[in-house]
């Protein structure tokens, strides 16, 4: 059902994130009838322009995306009708996020009455330093304020904000953060996003463990040997070479989306699926983990490739001797019964073979084989395999006889693919996560404790590698599977990673 009435303000109206993902996103809303039916869009940004010029630069931009099979959004043509529901009621608001004026002005115009009762959903889609900033500007302006009807059970009008990430640099500037939107807002209002929950594959990893009774048994220490998560990208750093410059590969993707993924394999079991429940167990995840020792850890930047495309160091807006990191790979432990000694092995990086998101899951042997000429430690592993992007679906690895008098095994896959299952709808990945925040839903955002949780778990790599400068950058090669001493965090305990290469063609 859609959302009750209300308004959405954004910050950063004329930026990448806007253009790109959230107004495709809420069109695609619109089209599902998941947008409420008096909704205003409100954009706020530097730029001169007016309501009419945003609208046209927004219809451009969707425009560029039909057709398009490589766009995200899918869409096949934009309907009048979905199109005039999305802007029909749309604002422009000039101004320098600095500036009291601004605020003054948005107020003025939010609190004028209207149709959408003044609920009010503020995203900020702007740079992190202003993060800090705006909260404040929006708490000094009153317009953080709601009203809730006499019980305090309902808002009668609410007031949500969605921070983007990076959520803080480390930890210190994650509280700082915090401390600033909590002296503007309560934790209730606030939606810290990451976007890898908007992914539909990602949520339905607690639809596996929880919807069926046949996983949860075997999901623990006993049966499980270890786990790899693999977010590989085939894109470099494009145009962000001076955002990324000052981020790198950790900070960009590991205590926020990988770490992401590990909470929903190693959480226990939510008494229900809501806000509370569910963050509160993801929360107590991050808080067993232990803080990740530097020998634990590995960073890479690619070179040149041999193709000739080139390396980090070439790259628009990077340091020719620059020491950032495009790839980190580390092995976590989470201390507590269901995982002791259960190593989790993360690795992420640009510029990888093949784009793939993948969370493997390997089995420990069989206790004994029956089988003449075969020994245990020679049989292939079985694994789990959950395929979260570009192909989407599930995979079992395991043993069969092959065919004929000789007893040799083989290993074979078993695989579900969503293609084969369901329709693919249309989705840039901000849907649902927009939904929610209109629907008052928490369930898919960060708390503030998780955030400072996750970047504890990461604080001595990041002073370790921020005192050390990488002396052997860069250290793999554009297109290749990353540096060769990320195979040793492995190796030292007689494991391997699977090739970049395997991954996610489990399905195919
Ligand atoms: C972003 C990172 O948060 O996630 C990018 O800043 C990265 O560097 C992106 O490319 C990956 O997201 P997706 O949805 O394309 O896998």
């Amino acid at each position: 059902k859609p959302p009750g009435p209300c308004a959405m303000v954004i910050f950063g109206a004329g930026g990448d994130l806007t253009k790109r993902l959230l107004v495709p996103a809420l069109y695609n809303l619109a089209h599902t009838g998941l947008l409420p039916e008096h909704f205003e869009l409100i954009g706020v940004d530097m730029a001169d322009l007016d309501a009419d010029r945003w609208r046209d630069s927004l219809h451009a931009m969707l425009e560029s995306f039909v057709g398009n099979a490589a766009s995200e959004s899918r869409i096949d043509k934009i309907d009048a009708a979905t199109w005039q529901h999305l802007t029909g009621a749309i604002t422009y608001i000039r101004g320098d996020l600095n500036d009291d004026g601004l605020y003054e002005r948005l107020a003025q115009h939010i609190e004028r009455p209207s149709p959408t009762g003044g609920n009010c959903l503020f995203y900020l889609a702007v740079a992190d330093r202003f993060f800090g900033p705006v909260t404040a500007h929006l708490g000094k302006a009153g317009l953080l304020e709601e009203h809730w009807d006499p019980d305090g059970t309902k808002p009668e009008r609410w007031r949500h904000l969605v921070i983007e990430k990076p959520f803080g640099h480390d930890r210190a500037s994650a509280r700082e953060l915090n401390a600033t939107i909590l002296r503007n807002a309560e934790e209730h209002q606030i939606y810290r996003i990451d976007h890898f929950l908007g992914k539909e594959t990602v949520q339905n990893i607690m639809a596996l463990r929880f919807a069926n009774g046949m996983f949860e048994p075997i999901w623990n220490r006993d049966r499980i040997d270890h786990v790899q998560i693999t977010v590989a990208e085939t894109v470099g750093v494009e145009s962000r070479g001076r955002f990324y410059e000052k981020t790198g590969a950790l900070r960009d993707m590991v205590p926020n989306h990988v770490f992401q993924l590990l909470a929903m394999v190693a959480m226990e079991p939510p008494a229900g699926f809501n806000a509370r429940a569910v963050r509160s167990r993801k929360s107590d995840v991050f808080a067993a983990m232990r803080t990740v020792a530097p020998e634990c850890a590995v960073r890479g930047q690619y070179g040149p490739a041999p193709n000739g495309a080139p390396g980090y160091r070439q790259e628009k807006d990077v340091a020719p001797d620059s020491g950032t990191e495009t790839y980190v790979a580390m092995q976590v432990a989470i201390d507590n019964w269901r995982w002791a000694g259960v190593p989790f092995y993360l690795r992420t990086g640009k510029r990888m073979s093949r784009r793939v998101t993948e969370i493997a899951i390997r089995f420990k042997p069989a206790p004994q084989a029956p089988f003449e000429a075969t020994n245990v430690a020679a049989l292939p592993p079985n694994w789990l395999l959950l395929q979260i992007q570009p192909d989407e679906g599930i995979a079992l690895q395991f043993e069969v006889k092959r065919p004929g008098p000789v007893v040799d095994l083989a290993a074979v896959r078993m695989a579900f693919k969503y293609a084969d299952w369901f329709p693919k709808e249309p989705n840039v990945g901000y849907e649902t996560l927009i939904y929610d925040v209109m629907m008052g839903d928490q369930t898919l955002f960060n708390r503030a404790d998780m955030v400072e949780e996750t970047w504890r778990v990461v604080s001595a790599v990041l002073e370790d590698w921020e005192a050390r400068k990488p002396e052997d950058f860069p250290s793999y090669a554009a297109g290749s599977d990353g540096p060769a001493e990320a195979d040793m965090l492995l190796e030292r305990s007689g494991r391997a990673w699977r090739p970049v290469a395997d991954t996610n063609s489990a399905l195919r």
